[in-house]
């Protein structure tokens, strides 16, 4: 009933609050003797650490991951080979500044969770949203770091590709571009508009959504499941349980609406090495719920912060109109650091529908 369990076989649970000690993810299901280290775990909690540019927020989190159980030291320091048991990692919170939040202990922030927690539970943690902060999803991008090491195999990479109304420009993708830049851009042209205009909002003391794009390599044709265990289902689903998603699309999704069917259909030929290929990727490498070999691409799009400096009419507790403007340290715009929590959440599921598939016809 509590719903902060995710997943069939590799199962994460997340836990903690904004403003508590600590979070952590519980893994439970991941297969034993699997190696992992704290520094590769690390690496993509650091992508996603705040304060990494005058794009993100300031709260200075080092996301520093510990990882309490289900493992035992592997052969080099900082090395562990999974048991099979539950994995439970850590991460503690060490720069909370709950007073920035006092003046919303009871006002509703318009566009955040603030009303909607009070409505169901009739108590909150106002301190930085409590559990409905995306202090949360350092949890998932640990577990998802847990969940890479199942799948070996498949490449997961993310990239932010709109931020408000300026897109990248497509025919300059260069995925090396995307960690040499604030933005995870891979297209490095539209890195200077960015900067300009996001400087802009950030002065403003106000907030603009983005699109990200997450793209799976290395998927065999076969995961998945038919009918209620559709991968892009468990995707869909995986990826609007992240913090101001508002929309989901796989392949060419609300584009498709616009094809005839004679350009939708990927066209199939046999490669060079007898094995099909896909001539185009409309179905964003998933057919009746299963993988089809092509890469597995999602989109999503996230609504703007709505912790904004600007005053917004709302309520509060007591049923007395007021207005709210937030204080406190926030993204202009979340789209960026998304981006790797986006990728860890496609780890996760696709490794869950790796042990599915693995379980129910083996090899
Ligand atoms: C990486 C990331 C950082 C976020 N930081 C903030 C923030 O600083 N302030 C804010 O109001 N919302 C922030 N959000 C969004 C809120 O967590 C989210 O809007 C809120 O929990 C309400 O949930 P919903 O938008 O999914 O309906 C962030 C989201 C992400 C993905």
């Amino acid at each position: 009933m509590s719903h902060n369990t995710f997943g069939h076989l590799f199962r994460v649970t997340t836990w903690g609050e904004s403003h508590g000690p600590a979070l952590g993810a519980v893994v439970d299901g991941c297969p034993p003797r699997i190696a992992l280290t704290d520094s590769g775990i690390q690496h993509w909690l650091d992508r996603r650490k705040p304060g990494q540019s005058r794009f993100t927020t300031q709260r200075r989190e080092p996301d520093q991951v510990k990882i309490l159980s289900g493992v035992v030291p592997g052969p080099e320091p900082g090395s562990w080979t999974t048991t099979g048991t539950p994995i439970s990692m850590m991460i503690e919170n060490v720069d909370q500044r709950s007073k920035d939040y006092s003046e919303i202990r009871t006002s509703y922030r318009p566009g955040h969770a603030d009303f909607t927690y009070d409505a169901k539970y009739g108590i909150r943690d106002h301190r930085g949203g409590g559990r409905s902060s995306a202090r949360e999803t350092a949890a998932r991008v640990a577990a998802g770091g847990v969940a890479r090491a199942v799948i070996p195999g498949v490449t997961i990479r993310g990239a932010l590709v709109q931020i408000g109304p300026h897109r990248i420009d497509r025919s300059r993708w260069d995925w090396n571009a995307v960690d040499d830049n604030p933005f995870f851009s891979p297209d490095p042209g539209i890195v200077p508009v960015w900067e300009d205009y996001l400087d802009g909002i950030r002065k403003a003391g106000s907030s603009i959504g983005a699109v990200i794009e997450v793209v799976a390599e290395g998927v065999p044709a076969g995961w998945g499941a038919p009918v209620y265990g559709k991968l892009d289902q468990d995707i869909a689903g995986g990826m609007m349980s992240i913090n101001a998603v508002k929309a989901v699309e796989i392949g060419a999704g609300f584009a498709a609406a616009e094809l005839r069917g004679e350009e939708n259909a990927d066209e199939m030929r046999i490669g060079p090495d007898g094995r099909p290929v896909f001539l185009s990727n409309h179905a964003g490498g998933i057919l009746g719920g299963i993988s089809t070999g092509a890469p597995v691409v999602v989109r999503f799009a996230v609504k703007p912060t709505s912790s904004i400096l600007t005053p917004r009419r709302s309520i509060n507790a007591e049923g007395e109109e007021v207005d709210v403007s937030t204080k406190g340290r926030h993204d202009p715009c979340v789209g960026i650091r998304a981006v790797p929590i986006g990728e860890a959440m496609l780890a996760c599921i696709l490794a869950d529908h790796y042990l599915r598939h693995r379980g129910q016809v083996g090899g």
